[in-house]
């Protein structure tokens, strides 16, 4: 497998590709612009390793050896693994870390892990001091191909998730794809509905790639093989289309909005299922629920659900969920981002071309109805 590099639309490069842990010393010194061997007395730049408590004992060692050769002071923080750390707390934990550990401007935050270590990394990069650089080491497939990109940072409050946060822009994104290889088969599927999301949007010749190394399916079997043979490429190509969208939108202003094809229902299918269904498994579902309806409605061409549904079952995802129509709605009506008068569907005009379409809110479960 080759590596391969992406600029993510910022002014800072994505590498992607196997063994790239070993490298990320010599990587963050060209990153933070530091030239020149290391010669004993270092780079004088400390770098706190955030991580948590899952990936840190997989793979903090090599990335903290790498650092640590490449002439860095290196701290070390663990959070509990998981969304239930995704708060305030943590932050302020990790933030209060970096204080004591000596932390100044010049220092940097090493995130090593997937994308609520990413996001609440970042979110303390970006506050700690009013801010200073941060580099993400993404491990989960979601945080590679998704949350990585884009630069929106944050926490979850009580009153909803990630309702708290900024957006502050990483100084470099290293990708190791040999990680991946520790993945349950839950967590590659909830980061592989967003790959699927994300060709089926913007990329048909990407689609095409998806259909034909997926074959006939076979379940996540054949999504471990997939990556084995396609993980750099298919990470290239996610972040090369997230970072062109978000590069003309950062703030979500417009064309931002189609990343969120199938996540309409995928969040009222989350709330319902009482967030025991991942993310990724009710986009999966969502995308099916809202082609379903753009194509009854001729928003999208005959055969689009045929397709997309080939695949999404093929890899072994869920099609339905088992929940009245009504009720979802009502649950996406409530959604403090979706209050207003309309809500914007995304659909595909055709695979690898979306649109928005406002809809009614009060209109929403017609919409839906097929
Ligand atoms: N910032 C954004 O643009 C954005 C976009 C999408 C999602 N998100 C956020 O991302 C979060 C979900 O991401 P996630 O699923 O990566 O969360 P996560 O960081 O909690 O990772 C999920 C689980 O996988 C484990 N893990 C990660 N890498 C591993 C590896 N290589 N081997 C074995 N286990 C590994 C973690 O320890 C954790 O238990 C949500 O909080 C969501 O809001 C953010």
């Amino acid at each position: 497998m080759e590596k391969v590099y992406v600029n993510a639309g910022d002014g800072y490069d994505v590498l992607i590709g196997p063994g790239l842990l070993a490298e990320a010393g010599n990587r963050v010194r060209e990153a933070l612009g530091i030239g020149g061997v290391p010669e004993n007395g270092g780079t004088g730049v400390k770098l706190a390793l955030f991580t948590d408590t899952t990936v840190g004992p997989l793979y903090g060692e090599a990335v903290e050896k790498s650092l640590k050769e490449a002439g860095f002071t290196v701290v070390r923080y663990e959070y509990p693994a998981g969304e239930k750390s995704k708060n305030i707390e943590t932050v302020a934990h990790f933030v209060e870390f970096l204080a004591e550990s000596g932390m100044t401007r010049k220092d940097a935050v090493v995130v090593l892990g997937g994308g609520v270590a990413g996001d609440m990394g970042g979110f303390a990069a970006a506050t700690f001091m009013r801010g200073i650089k941060f580099i993400q080491i993404p491990t989960s497939l979601l945080a590679a191909v998704d949350s990585s990109v884009g630069g929106k940072t944050g926490v979850d409050i009580p009153a909803g998730k990630n309702l708290m946060g900024a957006f502050w822009q990483p100084s470099l994104v290293l990708c190791d794809t040999d990680v991946f290889g520790s993945l349950t088969e839950d967590l590659l599927l909830d980061g592989f509905a967003e790959v699927i999301k994300t060709a089926a949007i913007c990329d048909s010749g990407f689609f095409e790639r998806l259909e034909a190394a997926a074959g006939s399916g076979g379940g996540p079997g054949v999504l471990r093989s997939i990556l084995r043979e396609h993980a750099a490429d298919i990470v290239r190509d996610c972040v090369r289309i997230k970072g062109h969208v978000v590069e003309n939108d950062e703030r979500e202003g417009g064309l931002r909005r189609i990343l969120n094809f199938g996540h309409t229902m995928a969040h009222a299918i989350e709330k319902d299922a009482d967030y025991g269904l991942s993310h990724g498994k009710a986009v999966a579902i969502g995308m099916l629920m809202v082609t379903g309806a753009s194509e009854k409605r001729g928003l999208s061409p005959a055969g689009t659900l045929d397709r997309l549904t080939r695949l999404i079952s093929g890899l072994g995802y869920a099609t339905s969920w088992d929940a009245p129509l009504e009720t979802l709605c009502e649950i996406a009506r409530s959604d403090k981002k979706s209050r207003g008068s309309h809500i914007g569907i995304v659909v595909l005009e055709e695979i690898g071309k979306a649109a928005v379409t406002d809809v009614k809110t009060s209109e929403l479960a017609d919409f839906y109805r097929i």
